[in-house]
């Protein structure tokens, strides 16, 4: 299925050489934002955030207007049509038709493919559910590429909420496309990162270790990117307590850390970094996300600069056949064509919109 637009709802849906043009750009506004100011003057933004967020959505809003843009959209879908029953599809349709691009956050892995599918402007995946986050991605390569000067032959050490976290099923999926990056995944047995990225990395060439203790780490790193433990995705909030507090990096634990360690967090953090940790020197959270403003303006020109049409969904229609995710935005949007990749393995089916895995 085409599109007559450019989407971003994946970053592997293009090549690298495209993500190293954003982050060269990035990195160009970030060191003299004035000259972009009137680039996107007389286009329209439209956020929809149908989950709470703070950064992603302002620093969508401040990139566009920094760019001489308007914007429009909703932060709380109570407000909207969306409270009368309104489907994803007549929402991004209508609203598409007001603006110019569309940036969509949402809590069901998948809905931001499945707007792109009938979006009448380029959609931008500003989440969807546990699933990807493609723009903090691009933030954190920003991050990386001006604060460790590489993105290649790092050790990147990522702890917490592994396998609900999108933030780091995404930072892996791109890091593992440049040479010697190495991962070791610090969480509980139950909250490991996810099989399919696993096997991403080490088709890629790249290889990981998962441990329990982030002591026995931080060492080793160059990089550490702390996450928040998902509270909202656990199914009960008995769950939650059992995972919350396992990890808590404090000052006494980045003594154990080399001198040019980063600390990485996508934000909001909850408990799992203390308070004095802040004005240690390699504490690059607040940075990283004042970077994710220069980020955002790169992917917003290159998305209205370039006049190409995308490929949607590749993969087969299976009508018939359902994604094993009842939290996947098929199960939850009758309409959609239920599209599966075939994986390496024939017996495998991959779900187009949330990567689940299906026997066949
Ligand atoms: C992250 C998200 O929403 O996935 N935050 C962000 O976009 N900066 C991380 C989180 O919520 O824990």
């Amino acid at each position: 299925m085409r599109s007559e637009y450019q989407h971003l709802i994946d970053l592997s849906d293009y090549p690298v050489t495209w993500w190293k043009r954003i982050i060269e750009l990035g990195e160009k506004i970030k060191n003299d934002p004035s000259e972009y100011a009137h680039v996107c003057d007389g286009k329209l933004m439209a956020t929809l955030f149908y989950e709470p967020s703070t950064r992603t959505q302002m620093s969508f809003q401040t990139a566009m207007i920094r760019l001489g843009g308007k914007i429009i959209g909703f932060d709380n879908p109570a407000n909207s049509s969306v409270s009368k029953g309104e489907t994803l599809k007549d929402t991004t349709k209508i609203v598409s038709s007001y603006s110019d691009v569309l940036v969509i956050r949402h809590p069901i892995p998948g809905a931001a493919k499945a707007a792109s599918l009938t979006a009448g402007c380029p959609v931008i995946n500003a989440g969807d559910g546990g699933h990807l986050h493609p723009t903090q991605t691009l933030t954190d390569l920003l991050t990386l590429k001006i604060e460790k000067k590489t993105l290649s032959g790092l050790t990147v050490g990522m702890c917490g909420d592994l396998i609900n976290g999108r933030t780091v099923h995404s930072l892996c999926k791109a890091l593992c496309m440049f040479p010697d990056n190495k991962f070791i995944f610090i969480s509980t047995p139950e909250l490991r990162m996810p099989a399919y990225i696993k096997d991403i990395i080490t088709a890629h060439g790249s290889t990981f270790e998962e441990i329990d203790s982030l002591e026995e780490a931080i060492g080793r790193l160059d990089v550490l990117y702390m996450t928040r433990i998902q509270q909202e995705r656990f199914a009960s909030r008995e769950d939650y307590l059992a995972q919350k507090d396992t990890y808590v990096l404090d000052h006494q634990k980045m003594l154990l850390a080399k001198k040019d360690m980063i600390v990485m967090h996508p934000l909001p953090r909850v408990d799992e970094i203390t308070v004095e940790v802040d004005d240690d020197s390699r504490a690059m959270y607040f940075t990283q996300a004042r970077y994710g403003v220069f980020a955002r303006m790169a992917l917003i020109m290159t998305i209205l600069g370039d006049k190409k049409t995308s490929e949607t969904l590749i993969g087969k229609t299976y009508n018939s056949v359902k994604c094993d995710n009842p939290n996947c935005i098929t199960n939850h949007e009758p309409y959609l064509p239920k599209s599966f990749r075939s994986s390496g393995d024939s017996t495998l089916l991959e779900c187009e919109y949330c990567d689940e895995r299906k026997l066949i």
